[in-house]
């Protein structure tokens, strides 16, 4: 009995101090597609992540999910100096408990992107919405407002975007033409997908707004700040001109890819160009990433393909894109950054963060399983990588 006790205590002590050995253990490198501890030990749970940069400190806020996909907490925030150990800091906007609020608990909350407005010096969040109980028809652009950047962040509105106003990219004849019978074509079919690049849901939408799905914000150089989004039931990109502070949208906004079905919108500058990584439309699935450079946000821009290179790109390595990092200090060092979602158990989504190389002025992305930033030396290579 006696030394049943004891072992038992030997038991206890060497599993709690292996738990504290594991939890102390400080990250030196990324695992793509590997569950990712925070520096408490604790999963990290922010998908279709957004980052930002200040100080030294990069912020990562992400959608908090449970086994399903709805929003029961909010947007989370984390903190790290090196981006590999990050602190949990919070729910940055946390859903309401009110049932008649927009973002009420079981409301739809993803993609979070966070920008830092320099003149009125609020942080200004961004997200695609879809109200409770609507499935994904609602199809909402939503903004919330903090003075910190781990929040708490005070929602402000959300809605369709751009009501009663044209793209500056759509012809005299695309603003007048008749969509009576072209609304009854039936999806997929030529004449369908013909109507639609002539901007068929355009002007279906043009009182109410356009639709806003996936999404991503970018701030320019000038400190002009752009929204980009999913719209036209997927099915054309919109880009658009967001007001000085950041919290509206302007008159100015263009389609891009028009029929081009992209999605999950992630965006960078490198030298002269804006660079653009998307996926297709296939859901929770992964898909062959596509990108595209401009020389203005506002376009045109030029489809150059799919970045991912190597084994299992057709399916960007199971992954879709929610960001492209610029490393602070660093230059021309840009990580992508993706989701490998589980949509049997969305806390399980894994997060997929691999080099983004730029050659021959077009995005490279190639997998490996294990990497570092310092002195850009990979730590482990894939075999097709040596
Ligand atoms: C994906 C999208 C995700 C989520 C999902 C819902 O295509 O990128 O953010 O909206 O569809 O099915």
């Amino acid at each position: 009995m006696y030394i049943s006790n004891v072992f038992l205590l030997i038991l206890i002590f060497a599993s709690s101090a292996g738990v504290q050995a594991q939890l102390s253990v400080k990250k030196e490198s990324f695992l793509p597609g590997k569950v990712w501890y925070d520096v408490d030990g604790d999963t990290i749970n922010a998908h279709g992540g957004g980052f930002y940069y200040q100080d030294g400190i990069y912020y990562w806020y992400g959608e908090h999910k449970s086994r399903n996909s709805l929003a029961e907490v909010g947007v989370r925030v984390y903190s790290s100096k090196d981006l590999l150990n990050w602190k949990n800091e919070g729910v940055a906007l946390a859903v309401s408990t009110d049932a008649s609020s927009e973002i009420t608990s079981g409301s739809v909350i993803e993609r979070p992107k966070v920008i830092y407005n320099k003149k009125t010096r609020k942080y200004v969040l961004w997200f695609h919405l879809e109200l409770k109980d609507r499935g994904y028809e609602a199809a909402r652009t939503g903004v919330a407002v903090s003075d910190s950047p781990v929040g708490p962040f005070e929602y402000v509105k959300s809605y369709r975007p751009n009501a009663g106003v044209w793209p500056q990219n759509f012809s005299e004849h695309q603003k007048t033409k008749e969509n009576a019978t072209e609304l009854r074509y039936e999806w997929w079919t030529g004449e369908w997908g013909k109507a639609l690049e002539d901007g068929l849901y355009v002007r279906r939408d043009f009182e109410e707004g356009q639709m806003s799905r996936d999404m991503t914000v970018f701030v320019d150089d000038d400190n002009k700040a752009y929204h980009i989004h999913s719209s036209e039931e997927n099915q054309t990109l919109h880009i658009s001109l967001l007001t000085d502070d950041y919290l509206d949208f302007t008159d100015t906004w263009v389609r891009v890819q028009p029929g081009g079905q992209n999605e999950a919108p992630a965006v960078f500058k490198s030298g002269d160009y804006y660079y653009m990584v998307t996926s297709g439309l296939t859901g929770w699935d992964p898909n062959a990433a596509r990108s595209f450079r401009a020389k203005s946000m506002l376009g045109p821009w030029e489809s150059l393909g799919n970045p991912a290179k190597g084994k299992d790109a057709d399916v960007t390595f199971n992954s879709q894109s929610t960001f492209i990092l610029p490393v602070e200090g660093r230059k021309d060092t840009f990580i992508f950054m993706a989701d490998r979602w589980n949509p049997k158990n969305h806390k399980d989504g894994r997060y997929v963060w691999l080099p983004l190389a730029i050659k021959n002025n077009s995005p490279e992305i190639k997998w490996i399983d294990e990497w570092n930033l310092n002195e850009r030396r990979y730590v482990r290579q894939t075999e097709s990588e040596k």
